[in-house]
C-alpha cells in the first residue's frame, strides 16, 4: 500500500510538472496587435567626412594628387626632371599655378614630370582611363607634343612604362585636351609620367608647352559621371540603402581656423577653378601625419547632392556656424567670428538652400543648373555647426535659425549637443536646443563596448515631444587597445541599435562614423568601409548597418521579455531585441543580439495578431557571427565575417511561436512573412 501511495505521488508530481511546465527560456513576446511607430525614411544613413583620404584618394575617382600645383609645396606629389618651371598666371584665377615644360638643354635629356598619385595610382587591366590636361604652346612653334605613360616604378623588368598616350597641343590659347587609354595590366601602385616630346628631328630651344590641371580619371565611374566617384566604393555605400547622407563632416566643417573651414561655395562650379583647402586631418595627429592631405574640392557640394539623390538618401549638409574647432582653439585666441561678424556665414547657409532648391533663375539655382541639374535637389535638412559647445554656440545658432526660418520656413534645422554623449555641456545644449525649437539634435558618441552593452535603453526615457535625435556620429571603439573594426565591436553596436530602432519616435536619423578609410592613409579608426587603390573591404560594422537598413520595416512594434524592453538588463541574459513590421513586404522582422558566450534558447511569440493575418511557415534567419571575438575582415581577406541566411527549421515554428537557439556572440535577424 505504501509503495502504491508513493507511485501515485510520484506520478501526480510528474503530471503536475508537465502541466505547469517551466516557462520557456527567454520568452520574448511581440505585441502584433499594436499600431506601431512609423519608421522614418531617414533611417539608417551615411556620415561622410574627408578624413582618412575618404574624398581625394578615395570616393573621388581622380588619380592625380595636386593636379593644379596648388599645394603649399607646389610640387608635392610630383617629381620633375629636365626643364620644368612653375608659373602663376594661369587660366584659372583661383588656381593660378601651372608648369612650363621647355628644352632640357641637351638632345638626350628629358623634360617632364611624374605624379605619385594617392599611395600610387591604381589601374585595372582592360579598363579605360581618361588623361586630360589644360595646355597651350608657349614657344615659337605652332604645335607641341606631350606623351603620358603609366609606370611600374618598382618593377625589375626592362620597361617600367605600360600604358601610353600622346597629345598634340595646337594652340597658343589655353584648351582642354584629353585622350582615353586602356590599361593592359592591373597595377595598384603605378605613377603617371609626362614628357615633352621632340617637335621635329630633334629637340630645340624654341620648344615650350604649358600644362595645368593634369588629370587621370577612370571612365567607368559611379553612374558614368565625368567628374565622378570611384565605382566600387560608391556601390558599397549604395548597398547600405541609406536614408540620409550627411556631408562634408565632421571637424572639417569647422576648420582649425575659420580660414580653413569648409566653404561650400569654393566646392562648386568648374572643377578647375575650385580652390584647394588644406585638410585639417593633415596635421591633427603627430602619430598619423599626412602633410600631403589637401582637399581639391573636386568632390564638392554639387557632387554630394547628386550622389545623395542617386542613392536615394536625403541630403544633409552641415555648415560652419562661425566657430572654429573648439578642440583646437583656446577661447583666449578669439578663434570664432564675433556676433557682429556672422553675416557672411549666415549668408552661406541661406545661399546653400538656394543652391539646392532654388529656381534656375536665382543666383545659386543658376549655378546648380549650369552644372547639369536644373531640377532642385529637394533639400529638407541643414546642420548648423558640428561639435560646438559653450554659450557661444546657441547665441550664434539663433542668428542662423532666424535667417533660415525667415526665408525657408520648411527647412529642418539640426543643432549640436557637443562632442560628448552626456554631461553638463550635453545637458545644457539639449535644454537650449529645446527652447530654440530646432527639429533635430546631433549627438556624437565614440565609446567602449560597455557603453553600448549598457545603454540600449538610452532613448527609452527621452521626451517623446519636441526635437528628435540625430545620432550623427557613433561607433564602438574597442577598449584594451582593441580599437579596430573587430567583430565584437560590431556586435555590441548591433545590440545597442535595437534601442535606436525601438525608439523610432525619438531617433529619426543615425549614422555610424567615420565612413571611409584608405588602408595606407587613415588618421582615425574604426571606420565603416576600408579600401586600397583597387579593393574595397566591408567591416563587420558595415554588415550590422546593412542588416538594419535593409530590414528597417515600416513600423516598430513592442517586444518584451519579463514585461520589459529587451535591452540586456534585469535577468535578460545579455539578450537584446527589437521588432518591426514591414507592411509593404508583408513581414515581421525580429532582430536579436546575443552578447553572451553561450548559445541560448529563445522563444519569439507573436501575440494579438490581427485576425486577418496569418504567419507563414517559411521563417528565415540571417546571422552575423565570428568564432573569433576580435576577428575582422581585411583587405586581403574581406569575406571572413559576413551575414549568412538560412531557413529556420519548420518544427521550430509552431502556433505563432518560434522556439529556437541563438548561437553565442551572434546577431540574428528573423523574418516572418505573413499573409492577409
Ligand atoms: O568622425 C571623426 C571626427 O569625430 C569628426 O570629424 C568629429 O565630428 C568627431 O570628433
Amino acid at each position: 500500500m505504501k509503495i502504491l501511495k508513493s507511485i501515485l505521488a510520484a506520478s501526480l508530481m510528474f503530471a503536475a510538472s508537465g502541466a505547469m511546465a517551466q516557462p520557456p527560456h527567454n520568452l520574448m513576446t511581440v505585441d502584433a496587435g499594436k499600431k506601431g511607430i512609423p519608421v522614418q525614411e531617414t533611417m539608417y544613413g551615411l556620415f561622410f567626412e574627408d578624413i582618412n583620404f575618404a574624398a581625394d584618394g578615395g570616393l573621388y575617382a581622380e588619380k592625380v594628387k595636386n593636379r593644379s600645383f596648388e599645394f603649399d609645396d607646389p610640387f608635392m606629389g610630383w617629381e620633375i626632371f629636365g626643364n620644368v618651371k612653375l608659373q602663376n598666371d594661369g587660366p584659372f584665377e583661383r588656381n593660378p599655378h601651372y608648369v612650363r615644360l621647355g628644352y632640357p638643354g641637351h638632345p638626350v635629356r628629358f623634360t617632364g614630370l611624374e605624379n605619385e598619385g594617392f599611395f600610387g595610382i591604381g589601374v585595372e587591366a582592360g579598363k579605360e582611363y581618361r588623361f586630360s590636361v589644360w595646355a597651350r604652346t608657349a614657344g615659337t612653334k605652332d604645335k607641341e607634343y606631350i606623351s603620358f605613360h603609366l609606370t611600374q616604378n618598382a618593377t625589375m623588368g626592362e620597361d617600367q612604362m605600360f600604358c601610353h598616350g600622346e597629345i598634340e597641343v595646337d594652340s597658343k590659347e589655353w584648351k582642354k585636351y584629353e585622350v582615353v587609354v586602356t590599361s593592359p595590366v592591373t597595377e595598384p601602385k603605378a605613377a603617371l609620367r609626362i614628357f615633352l616630346e621632340w617637335n621635329g628631328p630633334e629637340p630645340d630651344h624654341s620648344q615650350a608647352v604649358d600644362l595645368e590641371h593634369i588629370s587621370f580619371f577612370p571612365v567607368d565611374t559611379f553612374n558614368g559621371h565625368e567628374n565622378g566617384l570611384r565605382k566600387d566604393i560608391a556601390e558599397a555605400l549604395q548597398a547600405l540603402d541609406p536614408g540620409v547622407f550627411r556631408f562634408p563632416g565632421g571637424c572639417i566643417v569647422e576648420g582649425t581656423t575659420l580660414d580653413n573651414r569648409y566653404q561650400w561655395k569654393n566646392s562648386v562650379g568648374p572643377v578647375e577653378n575650385r580652390p584647394i583647402n588644406v585638410n585639417r586631418w593633415n596635421y591633427s595627429f603627430a602619430h598619423r601625419l599626412f602633410p600631403d592631405y589637401f582637399q581639391s574640392y573636386g568632390l564638392g557640394f554639387y557632387e554630394y547632392f547628386l550622389f545623395a539623390e542617386e542613392i536615394g538618401a536625403e541630403p544633409l549638409p552641415v555648415i560652419s556656424c562661425g566657430m572654429a574647432c573648439q578642440f583646437q582653439n583656446d577661447p583666449a585666441w578669439h578663434p570664432h567670428a564675433e556676433m557682429d561678424e556672422l553675416e557672411c556665414f549666415v549668408q552661406d547657409a541661406v545661399d546653400l538652400i538656394e543652391f539646392a532648391n532654388g529656381d534656375v533663375n536665382t543666383k545659386w539655382g543658376k549655378v546648380r543648373a549650369e552644372m547639369g541639374h536644373p531640377e532642385p535637389f529637394n533639400l529638407k535638412y541643414i546642420g548648423v555647426g558640428n561639435e560646438q559647445w559653450g554659450k557661444e554656440y546657441p547665441e550664434r545658432l539663433q542668428v542662423f535659425i532666424d535667417a533660415i526660418r525667415k526665408k525657408y520656413p520648411d527647412i529642418n534645422i539640426i543643432g549640436s549637443s557637443g562632442p560628448y554623449r552626456g554631461g553638463e555641456w550635453f545637458d545644457d545644449l539639449w535644454a537650449a536646443m529645446r527652447t530654440m525649437d530646432v527639429q533635430l539634435v546631433d549627438e556624437h558618441y565614440y565609446a567602449g563596448e560597455r557603453f553600448f552593452e549598457e545603454n540600449a535603453d538610452r532613448y527609452d526615457s527621452y521626451p517623446r515631444e519636441g526635437a528628435k535625435v540625430f545620432a550623427g556620429e557613433y561607433a564602438c571603439h574597442g577598449s584594451d587597445n582593441k580599437k579596430w573594426n573587430h567583430f565584437n565591436a560590431a556586435l555590441v553596436e548591433a545590440a545597442y541599435m535595437t534601442g535606436i530602432e525601438r525608439n523610432a519616435d525619438v531617433v529619426y536619423m543615425a549614422t555610424y562614423a567615420p565612413l571611409l578609410a584608405h588602408v595606407e592613409g587613415w588618421q582615425w579608426r574604426p571606420d565603416l568601409v576600408w579600401f586600397d587603390n583597387l579593393n574595397v573591404m566591408r567591416t563587420c560594422s558595415y554588415y550590422v548597418q546593412q542588416l538594419y537598413a535593409l530590414n528597417k520595416g515600416t513600423d516598430v512594434l513592442p517586444i518584451t521579455m519579463n514585461g520589459k524592453p529587451v535591452a540586456g538588463k534585469d535577468g535578460q541574459r545579455q539578450l537584446y531585441a527589437s521588432v518591426v513590421k514591414d507592411t509593404q513586404k508583408k513581414e515581421y522582422i525580429v532582430k536579436v543580439a546575443n552578447l553572451s558566450y553561450y548559445s541560448q534558447e529563445i522563444n519569439i511569440r507573436f501575440d494579438n495578431l490581427p485576425r486577418k493575418q496569418k504567419l507563414a511557415a517559411d521563417v528565415t534567419c540571417t546571422s552575423l557571427h565570428s568564432d573569433n571575438n576580435v576577428g575582422e575582415n581585411t583587405i586581403e581577406n574581406p569575406d571572413q565575417i559576413v551575414p549568412v541566411t538560412m531557413p529556420v527549421r519548420k518544427d521550430e515554428f509552431k502556433d505563432n511561436n518560434l522556439k529556437t537557439r541563438i548561437g553565442p556572440k551572434t546577431f540574428a535577424v528573423y523574418k516572418f512573412p505573413y499573409t492577409e
